[in-house]
């Protein structure tokens, strides 16, 4: 069964393959970067709409096959941007009635988890899920992937874009502001911010705005961010892998990709006993492969659904959606 995936939750627009044998044999992404300024929903759906036709003609060449090839069309439901998010339904919608194949809208939280636990080999883990908009951690019990903990405000991704802007570090900001922290030595002073099992990034955003003006150097700014922020994350994490009883954690998300926060995650990870697991970048950012993976093991599972089922969800949890396929 060849399966076609449409991701299109926020900047990025992917088309991903996986074949019969659960194999990726596609993953084209198309990342919307604004001119300047941040991210802004209705611009990122023009980018969306401009380029998901040649996507998929993309991502059928690259696997080597035709439309006609494909057995199941699946696509991000959401959480995510309304606009965006219609972009990749309306595609999804279209292949399903032209080449007559059944449709599963997907959850992107939970397809991140599962790209991660089938090419990772993990098999039950707390995922530390740290996104542009999305900071959770998450896990399945009875039923479910439920959220353990998650950003009380803004997700640590766009907390990195919006300082990297200040510092004029450009859009996408996270690699640079990697870079940049590795000069840095100096610990300045931010808000830990951790409720129980909730974080919340705002305050570090404004404060570390504040050393700015003061004329702290941006690598000691950028290091303190890091640390602080990685800090937070790690400490939820393992306070989840401790109440759930898990002995395995998986990171996913585009600012999984940074090397201390996998840094500190393995650390905390070995000293209890536990193994860290990290997804090949292409698969920890946002990506159609995921996307087309979860939306096979659910139709595999039996779920079935029908365009009139296909409505977006911008809020939509992980928790709502009951993973009978485990
Ligand atoms: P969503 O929130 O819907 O998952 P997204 O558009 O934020 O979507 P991702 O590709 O998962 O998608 O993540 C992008 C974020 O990851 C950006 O905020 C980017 O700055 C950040 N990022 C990427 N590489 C790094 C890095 N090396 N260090 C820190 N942050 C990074
Ligand atoms: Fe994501």
């Amino acid at each position: 069964m060849i399966t076609l995936g449409i991701e299109g939750t926020a900047h990025t627009l992917g088309v991903g393959v996986v074949d019969s044998d659960r194999k990726v044999i596609a993953n084209v992404i198309d990342m919307f970067m604004p001119p300047e300024g941040g991210l802004h929903p209705r611009e990122a759906a023009n980018h969306h709409s401009d380029v998901v036709a040649s996507a998929i003609g993309r991502a059928a060449e690259e696997a080597g096959i035709t439309l006609k090839d494909i057995n199941l069309v699946s696509f991000s439901m959401g959480p995510g941007l309304g606009p965006c998010l219609r972009v990749a339904a309306t595609a999804a919608r279209a292949l399903s009635s032209r080449l007559n194949i059944p449709i599963m809208g997907v959850n992107h939280c939970i397809a991140h988890i599962e790209i991660g636990n089938a090419t990772t080999g993990c098999d039950d883990p707390a995922l530390l899920y740290a996104s542009g908009g999305n900071t959770q951690v998450i896990a399945y019990s009875e039923g479910r992937y439920r959220i353990f903990g998650e950003t009380q405000d803004i997700g640590i991704g766009n907390m990195l874009d919006k300082l990297g802007r200040e510092l004029g570090l450009g859009f996408y900001a996270g690699p640079a502001i990697e870079k940049l922290a590795k000069e840095g030595d100096r610990l300045l002073n931010l808000p830990y911010s951790v409720k129980g099992m909730d974080v919340a990034f705002s305050g570090i955003m404004t404060a570390a705005l504040a050393l700015k003006k003061k004329g702290y150097r941006p690598e000691d700014i950028a290091y303190s961010v890091q640390e602080t922020a990685f800090s937070m994350l790690t400490e939820v994490t393992e306070r989840a892998m401790a109440h759930i009883g898990k002995s395995e954690v998986l990171l996913g998300g585009g600012v999984a990709q940074n090397l201390r926060l996998q840094e500190m995650v393995r650390i905390m990870a070995e000293d209890r006993g536990a193994k860290m697991f990290v997804p090949d970048r292409k698969l920890c950012a946002d990506n159609g492969a995921m996307i087309a993976w979860l939306g096979n093991i659910m139709y595999n599972s039996g779920i079935r659904m029908s365009i009139g089922d296909t409505a977006v969800r911008q809020r939509f949890r992980t928790d709502e959606v009951e993973a009978v396929w485990r």
